[in-house]
């Protein structure tokens, strides 16, 4: 049995779906299924030497993909897929509500949160007013608005932990459009307390009363740390603040693309015109539905990630590196040489790890894959990191 099908049996059980036209989907989800579909490979080849046996930690997806439900609200989507999206209404918008317990004005959804960021910078930012962002932070605010011109003030993480520098992230709101808070953020996986949060957006707020603050929690389903509280109360009164969430995590759903912003309806007003239309498949709204009917695995989810999470730290930290305390779906750490020449040598051994994050140069990220996929990880970070760097690695 290769590993993905022991995780599909673990995962799926006798349940009822998780077949696909006829087509049986591996542990690593629609996004393994696919990738084997465009080389036209059958789905069962995924323990096969080359690419479809690579064990995928570059990109904190989530390695069981999406809920069995979820599976067969897609499969039963099927026959709407020849009608456009708007037909479906915005009943994922109302779901969404319900679990917030606010309105759907409160609300927009789009394909991805990766969506919702770029449509802050555009919405928020001009040729005056521009972003700030943490450094390194999730690159999807800082690209857009490299790519529309915008100032742009990056605050490096600070030294000592790696935690976001708020108050210097603050400091520098007086002139800016957006500031995006990534909570946890990534690369790092540092979490930001919920009064720390509340103090940074008070001072955001004295500086400069019209700089909205954006809160990617994209991982906020895997945060354990009591200090850590969701920042959608807040975004909820205040116009100044939005928070970001997305399907792509905990859910397991990357490839399906879903997210969405929550809000102040009068912010979520001026956000929502930027979403492309129709960016919402109609797959990925009932897609959506279904995973919030299926929220009851949220926990398990959790708690499979901080077990093999758990796992990973310790295996870099036996070897003598120092692992960031992590509040997400992968580990940062520090090795004390090259990331890239790490990051090609795990390749080569059949393990993709994250890229290099400027200016953290030393350091890489290791998304959490299932225990057995870092059981075997582990013995490839061994030998990789037991062999002495080359000099130009160093
Ligand atoms: C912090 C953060 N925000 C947003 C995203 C975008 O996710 P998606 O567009 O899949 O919702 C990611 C993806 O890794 C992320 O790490």
């Amino acid at each position: 049995m290769t590993i993905s099908r022991r995780i599909f049996v673990q995962r799926f059980g006798g349940a009822s779906v998780a077949t696909l036209g006829g087509l049986t989907l591996a542990g690593r989800g629609a996004e393994a299924a696919t990738g084997l579909l465009a080389r036209g490979l059958p789905v069962e080849q995924s323990g096969a030497p080359g690419a479809a046996s690579l064990i995928r930690l570059d990109s904190n997806e989530n390695p069981l993909g999406p809920p069995p439900a979820v599976l067969d609200a897609i499969k039963a989507s099927f026959v709407d897929a020849g009608r456009y999206p708007a037909r479906a209404g915005n009943a994922i918008g109302e779901d969404l509500a319900a679990l917030h317990g606010t309105s759907p004005e409160n609300i927009v959804v789009a394909c991805g949160s990766g969506e919702i960021l770029r449509m802050s910078v555009d919405a928020f930012t001009s040729p005056t007013k521009g972003l700030v962002a943490g450094l390194p932070t999730f690159e999807s605010c800082v690209g857009r608005a490299k790519q529309l011109g915008r100032p742009l003030t990056e605050v490096p993480v600070l030294e000592g932990g790696l935690g976001l520098d708020l108050a210097s992230m603050a400091a520098n709101a007086k002139d800016a459009g957006l500031i995006f808070l990534c909570n946890p953020n990534n690369p790092t996986g540092v979490v930001h307390g919920a009064a720390e949060v509340s103090d940074f957006i008070a001072r955001v707020e004295r500086a400069s009363p019209d700089t909205i603050i954006l809160v990617d929690e994209a991982y906020h389903e895997y945060v354990m740390d009591p200090s850590y509280a969701t920042a959608v109360p807040t975004a909820l009164q205040d116009p100044q603040v939005i928070v970001s969430r997305t399907f792509s995590k905990v859910y397991g759903m990357a490839g399906v693309r879903l997210g969405y912003a929550i809000g102040h309806p009068d912010t979520i007003k001026k956000l929502a015109p930027w979403r492309m239309p129709n960016s919402v498949s109609i797959l990925a709204h009932h897609a959506g539905r279904a995973a919030l009917a299926a929220r009851a695995m949220v926990p398990t989810e959790r708690t499979r990630n901080r077990e093999a999470l758990n796992f990973t730290g310790k295996v870099f930290e036996d070897l003598g590196y120092k692992v960031v305390p992590s509040q997400a779906n992968f580990v940062f750490v520090d090795l004390r040489r090259d990331a890239r020449a790490f990051q090609a040598a795990c390749r080569e051994r059949g393990v993709a790890v994250g890229r290099q994050f400027p200016p953290l140069v030393t350091y890489t990220r290791v998304s959490i894959g299932t225990l057995e996929e870092m059981r075997r990880a582990a013995e490839v970070f061994r030998q990789v990191l037991s062999a002495a760097p080359s000099a130009a690695a160093r």
